[in-house]
C-alpha cells in the first residue's frame, strides 16, 4: 500500500507537518466552506434543509442534493469567512508544498474568484485553471415565483463546466529545470511526448459503478481524477496529498498509478468510506495508466 488516510482536521494536521514535504495537492474542498460542516452535514443527513437542496428533476430523473452556493455569494460575511478560510489553508499549503509544488483545487464559478485571492494572498502563484467539462446541474432555474411570467429567462447559467485552480508554490532555484532536480517538482507531466497537459479535460457525471463503491456526495470520477494526479507529479515521483479527501477518488486515483499519496479527512463517517472505497476503486479500469501515457 502507497497510501494513509487520516481521520484529522486537515489544518492541525498541516500544521504538524514537515514543511518542503509534499509534492503536489490534488484536492475539491468544501467550495463554500460551510456545506461540510457538522451542523449542515447533520441537516444534509436528517434531510431537514440547510445549505443542501435537490436540484430540480427537469428530465424527470431524482437529483442527489448539491449545495447552494448562490445564498454564500450573496453575503459579504460569507464571503469574507470563504477568503479568511482559503488564506490560512494557503499558508498552510505553502508551508508543506515542495518549492515547485503544485496544486490543484477544485472550485466554483461563483467562488473561484475569492479562492484565487486567497491563495495568491498567501503566497502562492498561480498558474491556471482547469476547465472540467461537466454538466452540474446548478443554476439555469426562471425567477422562483415568476416562471411562467418569465418563462424564457434564466437567472444564473446552467452550470457545464467546472473550475479547477491551478497554482504553485514559487521555485527555490533560479530555472525549472534546476528545480526539478533538486525537488522533482515546478512543472507538470505531459499526457505523451508529443502533448502537454492541456488545460481544458471532457469529463462527465461520476459513473454509478464508482458511487456504489463510495457514496460521497461530491465523489469525482476516476477517469478525471486519474489525469490531474498524473499531471501533478512531473516525474511520477512523489508525494500527493488530498487534505480533503471525501470519500477517496484523489487517493484512489494515486493508488492506481502507484503514486505515493495521503489523504485527510475531517468527518468520520467519511474517512470510514474512504477506507473502504479506495482499495476497490483504484482497482477500477487497470488499462487506464496504459490509456492516459497512449493516447497523446
Ligand atoms: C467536496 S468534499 C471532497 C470529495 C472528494 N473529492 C471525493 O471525491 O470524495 C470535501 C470533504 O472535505 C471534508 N472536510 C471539510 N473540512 C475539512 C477539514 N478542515 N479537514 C479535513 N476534511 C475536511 C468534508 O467532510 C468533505 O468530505
Amino acid at each position: 500500500m502507497t497510501y494513509k488516510l487520516i481521520n484529522d482536521n486537515c489544518f492541525d494536521w498541516m500544521k504538524n507537518r514537515e514543511e518542503n514535504s509534499i509534492t503536489a495537492i490534488v484536492t475539491d474542498p468544501p467550495y463554500g466552506v460551510k456545506e461540510y460542516t457538522e451542523e449542515e452535514l447533520k441537516k444534509k443527513r436528517n434531510a431537514s434543509g440547510g445549505i443542501w437542496r435537490i436540484p430540480p428533476a427537469f428530465d424527470g430523473r431524482k437529483r442527489s442534493p448539491l449545495p447552494r452556493f448562490s445564498v454564500i455569494n450573496d453575503s459579504p460575511l460569507e464571503r469574507d469567512n470563504v477568503y479568511n478560510f482559503f488564506i490560512d489553508w494557503g499558508r498552510l499549503a505553502f508551508k508543506v508544498l515542495v518549492p515547485g509544488g503544485h496544486i490543484f483545487i477544485a472550485s466554483t464559478p461563483l467562488l473561484s474568484d475569492i479562492v484565487s485571492r486567497a491563495l495568491r494572498d498567501a503566497g502562492l502563484e498561480r498558474r491556471g485553471e482547469i476547465v472540467r467539462v461537466v454538466k452540474t446541474f446548478r443554476g439555469g432555474d426562471r425567477p422562483k415565483g415568476a416562471e411562467k411570467e418569465f418563462s424564457m429567462t434564466t437567472v444564473i447559467p446552467r452550470g457545464c463546466w467546472e473550475p479547477w485552480g491551478l497554482y504553485r508554490k514559487p521555485l527555490s532555484e533560479r530555472t525549472v529545470a534546476k528545480n526539478l532536480k533538486r525537488w522533482k517538482a515546478g512543472a507538470l507531466h505531459r499526457k505523451s511526448i508529443d502533448t502537454p497537459f492541456c488545460d481544458l479535460i471532457e469529463s462527465g457525471k461520476t459513473p454509478q459503478c464508482e458511487r456504489k463503491i463510495s457514496n460521497h456526495p461530491s465523489l469525482k470520477p476516476q477517469d478525471f481524477m486519474r489525469i490531474l494526479v498524473s499531471a501533478a507529479l512531473p516525474l511520477q515521483e512523489g508525494i500527493i496529498l488530498d487534505p480533503f479527501c471525501g470519500g477517496g477518488s484523489t487517493i484512489a486515483a494515486a493508488e492506481a498509478l502507484g503514486f505515493n499519496s495521503i489523504g485527510v479527512e475531517q468527518d468520520k463517517d467519511f474517512y470510514q468510506m474512504a477506507k473502504n472505497a479506495v482499495p476497490k476503486l483504484s482497482q477500477l479500469y487497470p488499462q487506464s495508466e496504459k490509456l492516459l501515457f497512449e493516447e497523446g
